[in-house]
């Protein structure tokens, strides 16, 4: 009889894949997917520990599933993700009724795991290890024998748009981030792989993928089992190059290493989505280097200026921290000084938050509570307001757009750009179905607007954005 799994994924699109790669890989040990915990024979929390508010989130969550647990003994608990990776044997103490904690590497054991669990070989599995040579799992083995995907998890990413992972771990080491210490060193995806993957997508009607790095720009630089001399640029041309597909993105970019051929590409790729995030975290650069950020201010805004010089019209958005440690008024100036220079389409802005093995945890000159939600107000007022008029510049515009998902005659969806739009439709299209809508609306989070000619709506790029342009 099959079995029900139940995953919750908190924080990046690295743990969304993964929770995906979880799912599939239990497929094939006969679990299904479900979006109910109270119906699950295994409840796997997927965690994230960026800052000290989500690492809180997943005790707290753990704590309410005890009562669970005491109902239905037979129900398994597993805690993965980054969360798992820190705290390791120290969930068990705290939280004596998990059974699975499963770090980042460790996710592919999982099947085994269970299995000797079900045996009845170990009562409890801390799986943990850190390899320095760690390698990503060849694409192949997700696959269930029959060769083709497992059917999409409940709750997860939706089926025309895909995440395709091309790199795990940092090796940037920022002052403030946990992400070497829970992912480990920087490793790459062998191009081969990688491409498999994408087309395999396509060819199962994926029109969308994301390729996904904490650190992209340095894909193939840091593979001690690389093969391939090649750059992140020359990988994305080839993943570009994939017939039908019609949009790509990549995220997340440091500023540091953006390089001139990066930059290129969104001059010569037209299926290369016109958006860009590009995490900035302060407008101080005295605050920059205590980050270990290694770029300036002048640089980033150098690039900023190439990017839009390759690609006008390129939505940019960004990541802030507010009150690093050693931040004055001066420097939190700086910060906002340097989003009214750049004036991004949206950006997500945090207040410092310290972590376990990080050198800023050290750093003695710590910014009181209060100011930083000052700060954080002030960043995001200001935000909201260019974020608005950022998007009135759409209206009266014609988009494409990729169709999510439709409620009754309503329908969601997405410009290239990455701005989420509304509009009515008489019939309900099809998620991932590319329609021309013209805006005529703008709120500081979506756009609305109506489809360009009722009727005759187009599945072919429109003449204002590109798309497709390989089918
Ligand atoms: N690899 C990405 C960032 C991943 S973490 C990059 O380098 O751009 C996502 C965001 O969380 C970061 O960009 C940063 O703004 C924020 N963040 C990371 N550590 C933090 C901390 N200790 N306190 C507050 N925000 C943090
Ligand atoms: Fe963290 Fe910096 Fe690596 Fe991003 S680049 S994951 S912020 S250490
Ligand atoms: Fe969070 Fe780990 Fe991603 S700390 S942001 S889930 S890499």
């Amino acid at each position: 009889m099959a079995k029900h799994v139940y995953i919750k994924t908190f924080g990046c699109q690295m743990n969304e894949r993964d929770s995906e790669i979880i799912e599939q890989l239990l497929a094939g040990s006969g679990y299904i997917g479900v979006a109910d915990p109270g119906s699950a024979d295994l409840i796997l929390l997927n965690t994230c520990s960026i800052r000290a508010k989500a690492e809180q989130k997943v005790y707290s969550l753990l704590g309410q599933l005890r009562e669970e647990k005491s109902r239905r003994p037979g129900l398994r608990i597993g805690v993965a993700g980054c969360v798992a990776q820190q705290e390791g044997e120290e969930i068990f103490r705290r939280m004596p009724h998990v059974d699975i904690v499963l770090g980042t590497q460790q996710i592919y054991r999982l099947p085994d795991i269970l299995a000797s669990l079900e045996k009845g070989d170990t009562q409890r599995e801390l799986a943990v290890d850190m390899e320095q040579d760690f390698a990503i799992p060849p694409f192949q083995k997700l696959l269930r024998g029959d060769g083709r995907r497992p059917p999409s998890p409940a709750g997860t990413n939706c089926d025309y748009k895909k995440f395709v992972t091309i790199m795990q771990g940092c090796n940037n080491y920022c002052s403030y981030c946990v992400v070497p210490s829970t992912r480990g060193r920087e490793i790459s995806r062998p191009v081969a792989d990688i491409l498999e993957e994408a087309r395999l997508l396509v060819a199962q009607g994926v029109r969308e993928i994301t390729l996904l790095g904490q650190n992209v720009n340095s894909y193939g630089r840091t593979n001690p089992v690389a093969t391939q001399p090649v750059s992140f640029a020359g990988l994305l041309r080839q993943v570009a190059a994939i017939p039908g597909l019609a949009r790509l993105r990549f995220t997340t970019s440091n500023p540091r290493d953006l390089s001139e051929e990066l930059m290129q590409c969104f001059a010569d790729l037209d299926n290369l989505c016109p958006q860009l995030h590009l995490p900035v975290q302060s407008g101080s650069n005295r605050i920059l280097a205590r980050m270990n950020r290694k770029y300036t201010v002048e640089t980033y805004l150098d690039r900023v200026a190439a990017l839009r010089r390759y690609r006008p019209g390129i939505a940019l958005t960004t990541d802030i921290i507010v009150g690093f440690p050693g931040e004055t008024d001066e420097d939190f100036e700086a910060t906002m000084e340097l989003l009214r220079t750049v004036r991004f389409h949206g950006s997500f802005s945090f207040k410092y938050s310290d972590r376990p093995n990080t050198r800023s945890a050290g750093f003695a000159d710590k910014v009181p509570e209060e100011i930083k939600s000052a700060r954080l107000q002030r960043f995001q007022q200001l935000q909201d307001e260019i974020s608005l008029e950022r998007n009135k510049e759409y209206i009266g515009k014609t988009v494409e757009v990729m169709v999510e998902s439709c409620s009754g005659q309503e329908v969601k969806g997405r410009t290239a750009t990455n701005h989420v739009v509304h509009f009515c439709s008489d019939r309900q299209p099809a998620a991932g179905e590319q329609l021309a809508v013209r805006i005529v609306h703008a709120g500081k989070h979506s756009l609305r607007g109506e489809p360009a000619a009722r009727g005759q709506e187009r599945t072919r790029p429109g003449p204002h954005e590109t798309s497709g342009g390989h089918r």
